[in-house]
């Protein structure tokens, strides 16, 4: 074991045997409103205040001693970049800057799975797929916790709507839970061991999660071997009826201010012997040894303004979200602009000017920098002069409309979802007048979730989708929309046509979304949602899971595998796939594998992400992506003995750019 560890263990151990159970009480919640985002100090014998600040999109302000910090583009855009190490970059710099106002965990990733496209805080997760999820936040709190500071992975679990979060209960049967909801926070907990965990808001099959034994005891405790410490969200416990509950399901921390862990309460509790002293220590332990891991005990809170907001950590900004845009559409190549042949520009649309880095502005990604790049500055800023921007479009030699959503209530936010899949009409009547006078039109979509786009995209020649893209956004854009910077995005989440297309509306009713007259919410789609169910349904979606256009173009040469057959569950094969640049300029292909089951033993979906690999290349350069794809990954959730199960024979992967671009396949044998 990692000596620092042993050490902060040994050490919590002797803190715990030496706190009294008032004081023991004391460390479980905060020290009231005034402190929303810290622990009580137990200042007889040395014990800090554990200090907290909201993510992910950066240190938001309201949490941190109201400082500005980097606001990096959308955890949607992060895992639109498909890259472990700019998610492993993004969370060590927020580590920085974390320690930089004196905090010692931020409250990120999100990893809460996108199964209807209404959800408010789609663009604060990372998609709609496991895999890619679990891949982008293991290295993202990786990235923190290799600098000392703790990851929160949030919201624990089935928080897939924010319509009645406080009320809801998501009803799910346990393979979809398993294989759906719990796969990435599974994996992220084995693979990047988190310090801590954020209990749901919401309710799982009828029980709050910060209450619920056997989602936190019996899985993330005893099942998966979590060892950090649970906290709740925000308020989370004032509709949970037993303190005791809470304490036997394993929460270690109230938050924000004593509801449940009140001293009266939780001292009548134990008196009642509802839960033992033995449970109460190992809870405090847990919490204890984060606070050794992340340096509370030596370094205080010493704020070093000097490390936010560094120039590296705008770089990197503009860097994913350059790295996350994605072309949608590019119709005779309109784009990349070329400068030369530009004299007049149209620049329009409500998003043209709008800076989405506000105090308290959508709710936990509330990061407000210290200054933030709009799309027009950006714009200004790369044209120099050069070319003149005019309001005629008519005129004009190029039109760029720019819309989307921003993060007021009801939009992409908190606290709300939204009510319908499409751009407010007032946009789409300016995308189509613009057109009308200038087919020579580039759409700018800037939002967080999927958008319906039927009723104008055909009129359009080109579509970008830089998501939110952060303090730097302006300036990629700019970038991506004069090459200098290519788009090299792919889905994260698939765009339907239509709501209806979408698994959690398909039927119409309440019951599936947003809830019955009791509030539940059925998941009867089971393991279909995001490209699981359009594949299956064979519905055409708007734009597939995985896909993303390039400025140049690609083709695959060869496809190889190093083996054919896995022999057990932490097997693995590698794909090798040859890739060549047949455009004129440099580009990133994104090599997606997809796993198709031959023989199931229970009904599965047509394919299943496993795997893939970023490979940059030069005009006319030929290069390898390498991908690795485990057996585990293979499997899916067997309900009746309550564990992952790998069926043995044949499997196709498929390999290719997205979840319906798969050309080529190799057959493996598992056995
Ligand atoms: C959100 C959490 C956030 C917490 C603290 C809650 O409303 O759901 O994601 O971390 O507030 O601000």
């Amino acid at each position: 074991m990692n000596p620092d560890i042993k050490r902060a263990e040994t050490e919590a151990m002797q803190i715990v045997g030496l706190l009294t159970l008032e004081e023991k009480f004391q460390l479980l919640t905060s020290p009231g409103y005034r402190r929303l985002y810290s622990t009580k100090p137990i200042k007889r014998i040395g014990v800090p205040s554990f200090r907290m600040t909201d993510g992910p999109l950066g240190v938001a302000m309201h949490s941190s001693g109201l400082t500005k910090c980097t606001r990096f583009p959308a955890s949607v855009s992060l895992a639109a970049t498909w890259d472990r190490s700019l998610a492993e970059a993004m969370g060590s710099a927020i580590a920085e800057e974390v320690r930089a106002v004196g905090r010692h965990m931020v409250l990120a990733p999100g990893i809460n799975i996108c199964r209807t496209p209404l959800c408010g805080r789609t663009f604060e997760y990372l998609g709609e797929d496991p895999f890619l999820t679990k891949e982008v936040a293991s290295a993202f709190v990786r990235g923190v916790q290799d600098r000392g500071i703790g990851a929160c992975v949030k919201h624990f679990a089935a928080n897939n709507q924010e319509i009645d979060r406080t009320s809801a209960s998501s009803e799910i049967d346990e393979r979809t839970l398993h294989e759906t909801y719990l796969r990435a926070f599974e994996s992220v907990v084995k693979e990047a061991q988190p310090w801590s965990v954020m209990a749901a808001y919401n309710k799982l099959n009828g029980v709050y999660c910060s209450e619920n034994r056997h989602l936190i005891r019996e899985i993330l405790i005893n099942k998966w071997g979590f060892n950090g410490f649970v906290m709740s969200d925000w308020f989370a416990t004032r509709p949970i009826k037993t303190t005791a509950q809470c304490i036997n399901a394993g929460l270690s921390l109230e938050m924000p201010v004593p509801s449940k862990y009140k001293h009266k309460l939780l001292d009548a509790s134990i008196r009642a012997g509802e839960f033992t002293e033995e449970t109460l220590d190992d809870l405090v332990y847990r919490l204890v040894r984060v606070m050794f891991l992340s340096g509370a005990f030596s370094n205080g809170p010493v704020t070093s303004p000097a490390a936010s907001n560094t120039q590296g950590h705008r770089d990197l900004a503009r860097r994913i979200a350059e790295e996350g845009t994605v072309l949608l559409k590019n119709e005779d190549k309109l784009l990349p602009l070329q400068m030369q042949d530009l004299k007049k520009i149209t620049l329009v649309g409500p998003n043209l000017k709008k800076k989405y880095g506000r105090f308290l502005s959508g709710g936990s990604s509330a990061a407000v920098p210290p200054y933030e790049i709009t799309p027009l500055l950006g714009l200004k800023e790369k044209l120099g002069g050069k070319v003149e921007i005019t309001g005629n479009v008519e005129r004009a030699d190029v039109a760029i409309v720019f819309v989307g959503l921003d993060h007021k209530k009801g939009n992409d936010s908190e606290t709300a979802d939204r009510s319908i899949l499409e751009l407010p009409s007032s946009q789409v009547q300016l995308i189509r007048n613009t057109v009308e006078l200038n087919p020579r039109t580039v759409v700018v979509v800037m939002a967080g979730s999927p958008i319906g786009m039927q009723e104008w995209i055909d009129g359009v020649h080109s579509v970008i989708l830089p998501w939110y893209p952060g303090m730097e956004g302006g300036r990629a854009i700019a970038n991506i929309l004069f090459g200098d910077a290519e788009p090299s995005g792919r889905l994260p989440l698939t765009f339907p046509r239509r709501l209806s297309d979408s698994p959690a509306h398909s039927t119409g009713s309440p019951r599936t979304y947003p809830g019955d007259e009791q509030k539940r919410v059925f998941y009867d789609e089971g393991i279909f949602v995001g490209y699981r169910w359009f594949d299956q349904r064979r519905i055409e979606p708007l734009f597939p899971f995985g896909y993303g256009m390039s400025y140049t173009e690609f083709s695959f040469n060869e496809i190889s595998s190093d083996r054919e057959s896995l022999a057990g569950p932490i097997d693995k094969v590698t794909i090798a796939a040859e890739v060549e640049n047949i455009g004129e300029v440099k580009g990133t292909q994104t090599i997606q594998v997809y796993a198709h089951a031959e023989e199931p033993s229970v009904e599965r979906p047509p394919s299943e992400l496993v795997g893939f690999a970023k490979v940059s290349l030069k005009p006319s350069e030929r290069g390898k992506a390498l991908v690795d794809v485990n057996a585990a990954d293979l499997a899916y959730y067997n309900a009746d003995k309550h564990d992952w199960q790998i069926d043995q024979g044949s499997y196709q992967l498929l390999v290719g750019t997205s979840s319906r671009m798969l050309p080529s396949k190799i057959d493996i044998q598992v056995r």
